[in-house]
């Protein structure tokens, strides 16, 4: 059990927001935790039921929401993922619901949501597919951003299927457009029969980190194993996507899976070597990182240029 330090003002009285969130800051950086003061900042937020930005124009904790404020900051301290605590993550225009048995959206997936609904623009019904779906996230955000579109989602895990269903059905009733749930293993060289060569937009963001890697205690305690790593290279599901995306792909349809940073070369290219893609493109991050690869179907017949090159972009 973590102990914090006393609070100034012990008893019945209230504590000042920023004195708590002070107070908890020191807590959470002395545990290694990274952003300390803006996870404070969020808890204390969270307690007191106000965005973020209002923090400082509250009466501050009372006794009962210290205490809350306490204990969600040990669990913090324990490396309990900030969004398990609070029960949501925020992804692009999205709020979803994640907690045990599913992996929590992590920001620089946005970038490859962004960059699937860029594409799907300016089509009248795009069907869009995710593979890997997990809690939803980027199906929800393209078919909150592409109202028009199909959007099917694709996942294995049943306890992540649970909170897919959960975010799916809470989004429908806000007013989104429903998404399309479908239970299966993304490397079944079978995978959704029924849309072969009519898709016109894939990703995926897939479990990618390679077996031997160490990963952050919040990663290693709550995010789902085969949410994580991807065999012993990191490769294991990235590459039947690959085959099987080109098969369901329309001619001039377009792909983007997410990759680990170490992989800003093998994922280009195993798509330049399928030979049934071009204008093969690596992506990267905000802070430079290699982040996602993306590809068009070309058109049957037409033949791919040997060792093809790919190009490097940022997104
Ligand atoms: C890295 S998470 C991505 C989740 C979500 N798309 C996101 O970006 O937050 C990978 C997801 O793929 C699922 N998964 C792993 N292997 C799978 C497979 N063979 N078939 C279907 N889903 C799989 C995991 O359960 C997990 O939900």
């Amino acid at each position: 059990m973590t102990h914090l330090p006393q609070h100034p003002s012990e008893g019945t009285e209230r504590e000042r927001p920023l004195l708590a969130v002070a107070r908890a800051a020191r807590t959470l950086a002395a545990a290694g935790v990274e952003a300390p003061r803006a996870e404070a900042e969020l808890l204390a937020a969270y307690v007191l039921d106000v965005p973020r930005g209002r923090l400082a124009l509250t009466e501050g904790l009372d006794p009962g929401q210290r205490d809350r404020f306490d204990a969600l900051v040990a669990r913090r301290v324990a490396r309990e993922p900030l969004q398990h605590l609070t029960g949501t993550a925020g992804f692009r225009h999205l709020e979803v619901a994640v907690g045990p048995g599913v992996f929590v959206p992590r920001p620089e997936t946005e970038l490859l949501a962004g960059w699937g609904v860029a594409q799907g623009r300016g089509q009248t019904v795009p069907l869009v597919v995710d593979l890997c779906s997990g809690s939803g996230a980027i199906a929800l955000a393209v078919a909150q951003e592409l109202p028009r579109a199909r959007v099917v989602a694709v996942e294995r895990s049943p306890a992540a299927l649970a909170w897919l269903r959960r975010n799916a059905a809470d989004r429908a009733a806000a007013g989104d457009t429903p998404i399309e749930v479908v239970a299966a293993d993304v490397t079944d060289p079978q995978l959704l029969a029924d849309l072969v060569g009519r898709v016109d937009v894939l990703l995926c963001n897939p479990p990618y980190v390679p077996r031997s890697v160490a990963v952050s205690p919040e990663v290693a305690g709550y995010d789902p194993d085969e949410a994580v790593f991807g065999g012993a290279d990191g490769l294991d599901v990235i590459r039947p996507v690959v085959a099987r995306a080109a098969e369901l792909l329309r001619p001039g349809g377009v792909l983007g899976v997410e990759h680990d940073d170490t992989h800003g070369a093998a994922v280009p290219a195993l798509l330049a070597a399928d030979g049934r893609y071009e204008r093969v493109e690596e992506h990267r991050d905000l802070v430079g990182r290699p982040r996602f690869a993306t590809a068009s179907r070309r058109a049957d017949g037409q033949h791919a240029e040997p060792d093809a090159a790919w190009q490097t972009g940022s997104s």
